[in-house]
């Protein structure tokens, strides 16, 4: 037997996550069974048993975690994969438990010089982050405003847009802000008087492009001052969609594609060091709902994982 993460029912994490026991799986022709070292946990994790993202009882229980790494426990006649190899599974399901179960085309290997606390918390973030900069066409000639720069998504948007030559202004908490200049980014606080602090980070340059990793009314206002509505990609502005920005969750073929393409890249370039992915937080079974409950609200930067043993 092995254990496995559910929530019970919609609602605060503390009161609906369960810890339970399954069958380990085996793998049909086609799929790994992975032991699961690492497994990154996302806002998607928390909205789903919140119920933020619907809340159909025949749905339950939930099975959270959309990504993990480990070590292959068994795999599927045929398979590429055998015991022993270190991947990364991503896109997942269910993957805060001790083993997942995958289809062979999303497993991908583990660099060797990744951890898996790393490896599990890169590639959700890092296909979106590289998803927005990509539906937008930025290039070096842009001058960009990233909203969230020092979150999960925010800081590969950052990474990228400086890596492409950009000049990026982003927002943060002033706890990140040294950070964010380290990086070589232009910080300026979220909150009153954003349109004026970021006018003036900007100079004399124009704002062309505008990328939105947090979704807030604020972020949406402050960008259609400074851009037209079709330089302003989001990824959390689902209600702001009327203003004619694009908003993206992967499910266009464009972002699809950008996505999955971006998977092997993101893995070397985060083996290498070119990309950075910070663990602010490691949690189990006994604690999950605390992590749960903390990284929806103002929590340190770097990526909370779930590690099951
Ligand atoms: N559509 C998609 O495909 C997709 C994919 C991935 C994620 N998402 C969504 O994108 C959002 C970000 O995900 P993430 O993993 O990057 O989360 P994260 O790591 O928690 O980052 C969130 C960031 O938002 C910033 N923030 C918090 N309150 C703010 C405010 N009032 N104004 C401006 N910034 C604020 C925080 O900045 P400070 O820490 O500096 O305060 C933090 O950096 C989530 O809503 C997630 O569900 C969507």
């Amino acid at each position: 037997m092995a254990k496995k993460l559910i929530a019970t029912g919609y609602g605060d994490p503390s009161d609906v996550l369960e810890v339970t026991d399954v069958d380990i799986p085996k793998p049909g022709k086609g799929e790994v069974v992975v032991e699961v070292r690492a497994a990154g946990l996302n806002p998607y994790d928390v909205k789903l048993v919140r119920g933020f993202l619907g809340a159909k009882p025949e749905n339950l229980p939930l099975s959270p975690g959309a990504e993990a790494a480990g070590v292959v426990h068994a795999a599927g006649p045929g398979s590429e994969f055998k015991a022993g190899d270190e991947v990364v599974v991503y896109p997942a399901s269910a993957t805060l438990a001790e083993y997942v179960v995958s289809g062979e085309d999303r497993v991908h290997r583990k660099p060797a010089g990744l951890g898996f606390a790393e490896a599990a918390s890169l590639l959700l973030a890092g296909v979106t982050a590289v998803d927005t900069l990509a539906t937008l066409g930025v290039t070096g000639d842009d001058v960009v405003l990233v909203h969230g720069g020092a979150g999960a998504v925010g800081s590969i948007v950052v990474t990228e847009a400086l890596a492409a030559g950009a000049t990026v202004i982003a927002t943060a908490a002033p706890r990140n802000h040294d950070h964010l200049r380290a990086q070589g980014a232009i910080p300026v606080p979220y909150g009153d008087g954003l349109t004026d602090a970021v006018r003036e980070a900007r100079g004399d340059q124009r704002i062309t492009a505008v990328i939105d990793t947090v979704g807030t009314d604020e972020a949406i206002d402050v960008s259609l001052e400074l851009v037209a509505p079709h330089r302003i990609v989001s990824i959390a502005a689902w209600g702001r969609v009327d203003d004619g920005i694009v908003v993206i969750d992967g499910s266009s073929e464009q972002s699809r594609h950008h996505r999955s393409a971006a998977v092997e890249p993101l893995l070397t370039d985060a083996a290498s060091g070119r990309i950075t992915v910070e663990i602010a937080r490691r949690f189990g079974f006994t604690d999950a709902g605390a992590a749960f409950d903390e990284l929806l609200g103002a929590h340190p930067r770097g990526k909370f994982v779930f590690e099951p043993r």
